[in-house]
């Protein structure tokens, strides 16, 4: 019988018990929650995440939670469009004191490039705010630990935004982790491709330097490390890994600063007209006097100093064993995770557009040893797989449960960052890293 055939016939029956036995999910989507008085947010980093994820859907679903009280960055031009297309009614800035002294928010939405996401936490909470950070929560070690200094310093809360753990596939895969369906994990395969739409445009922006990102090993991996130390219920011992860029940078025959500037633009495979997207001509090109920043960056520009190949082996203080990878010009966008225990198998793959198979479902396969095969369906939906909405949910609504462990803070936030850290310095020393050799946190066999 094919496989496809066979995951049709019986997974029917299945798949409304699997769907509805993700009690977390449907509860996050329809609770109301406890409302209270609404609480002030200000925002700091008005481009395309602060106005869309923390700013249009925020003001759309979420006003009767939260009320924003002031935007800022540094593009006059930029924050006054955010203003405009996010429907804000409140005061714009372009510097950070004079906002906080001003509008007293109760909370900072950091949503600045990676580099400068410590100055904003640390202040923000030195300011008598709780902080809502974007990932990654910071770029190195020495940063994570001066904001770990300034949290314990402050009291005050850091939640940091790993949208990732809320789509309900992911969702499934740990609670089907957590009661045991293949015993004890021992090591598990995580392998993410990103292609020539999606890992290209890394190496089109400010993302390209180490300097601001941190390279792909903090800025993207962080999401995939953050998964992996959720999924394995432990914290990271210790990282080997290796990199390289083979593909974008130095690597291309032809390149020029930017593509509207290019002389290739009929010959490159990468040529963007970056004005034909009116959100993006909106936010940055009619506001490149102001900064000179340029959305459409050449991904062959010679200045590209991050990795588009990564591969690691994380050691956990569990025990559990990780092989990773992460390409950066592939053919097409998914990832594949397979999760080897003392009594079975989980693997779970997600190809993004398929060009082929079309469905309204994500899979998860469960092999028993010496036993069946089981397939799980979830059904898919917008936002990451769904869960931007469930993580604004669990933020901006009330006494909100938290049934799968699904919230993130300062010591999620950092372990995250770690191993990408970690994993950085080897590429650099072809040495190992141990973790705990980084900041004063020490990782836990299990999480608290
Ligand atoms: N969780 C996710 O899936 C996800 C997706 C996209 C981006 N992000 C994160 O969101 C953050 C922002 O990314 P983006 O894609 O919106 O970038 P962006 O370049 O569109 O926006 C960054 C903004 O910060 C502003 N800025 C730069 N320096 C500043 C300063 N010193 N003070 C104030 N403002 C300053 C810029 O003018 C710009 O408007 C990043 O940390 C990124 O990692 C997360």
């Amino acid at each position: 019988m094919d496989r496809r055939k066979f995951i049709s016939t019986s997974a029917v029956a299945a798949a409304g018990a699997i769907l509805s036995s993700v009690p977390g999910v449907a509860k996050a989507m329809s609770t109301t929650g406890n409302k209270g008085p609404k609480k002030r947010i200000a925002l700091i980093g008005t481009g395309s995440r602060g106005t869309s994820m923390w700013g249009i859907d925020v003001i759309k679903d979420y006003s009767d939670y939260v009320e924003y009280v002031g935007l800022c960055d540094i593009n006059p031009g930029r924050v006054e469009a955010a203003k405009k297309y996010m429907g804000a009614t409140c005061k714009t800035f372009t510097d950070f004191e004079t906002m906080m002294k001003e509008v007293k928010p109760d909370i900072l939405i950091v949503t600045v490039m990676d580099s400068l996401h410590d100055k904003y936490i640390i202040r923000g909470m030195e300011l008598g705010c709780d902080v809502i950070s974007e990932k990654p929560m910071t770029t190195d070690e020495v940063k994570c630990q001066t904001i770990l200094d300034a949290q314990k310093r402050t009291g005050k809360k850091l939640i940091v935004t790993f949208n990732y753990r809320y789509s309900p596939h992911r969702a499934k895969i740990w609670e089907l982790i957590q009661k045991g369906e293949i015993g004890e994990i021992t090591s598990v395969d995580f392998h993410w491709y990103l292609d020539t739409s999606h890992g290209a445009d890394y190496f089109r922006r400010w993302h390209r330097k180490r300097e601001f990102s941190g390279s792909l090993w903090l800025h993207k991996a962080s999401h995939h490390f953050d998964l992996l130390n959720w999924w394995i219920d432990s914290e990271p011992e210790e990282v080997f890994a290796y990199g390289n860029l083979d593909f974008y940078g130095k690597n291309g025959k032809q390149r020029a600063v930017n593509c509207r500037s290019c002389n290739h633009k009929d010959t490159c495979d990468f040529y963007w007209d970056v004005n034909k997207n009116s959100y993006y001509k909106m936010l940055y090109t009619d506001n490149e006097q102001y900064d000179g920043y340029l959305r459409d960056g050449c991904v062959f520009k010679e200045d590209i100093d991050i990795f588009d190949k990564m591969g690691a082996s994380i050691k956990y203080a569990n025990g559990v064993q990780v092989s990773y990878s992460c390409v950066t010009y592939a053919p097409y966008e998914g990832y594949r995770i397979a999760f080897n225990g003392t009594k079975g198998k989980i693997d779970a793959w997600i190809e993004e557009k398929n060009p082929v198979y079309q469905s309204d479902y994500d899979e998860i396969m469960i092999t028993h040893n010496f036993g069946k095969r089981d397939f799980v369906r979830v059904l898919k939906s917008e936002g990451h797989g769904g869960g931007d909405k469930l993580l604004h949910d669990h933020i901006f609504i009330n006494n909100h449960e938290d049934p799968f462990r699904q919230s993130a803070g300062i010591r999620d936030g950092a372990f995250a960052i770690l191993i990408g850290i970690a994993a950085r310095k080897s590429c650099d020393s072809g040495k190992p890293i141990k973790i705990a050799d980084l900041t004063d946190l020490k990782p836990m066999a299990k999480k608290a």
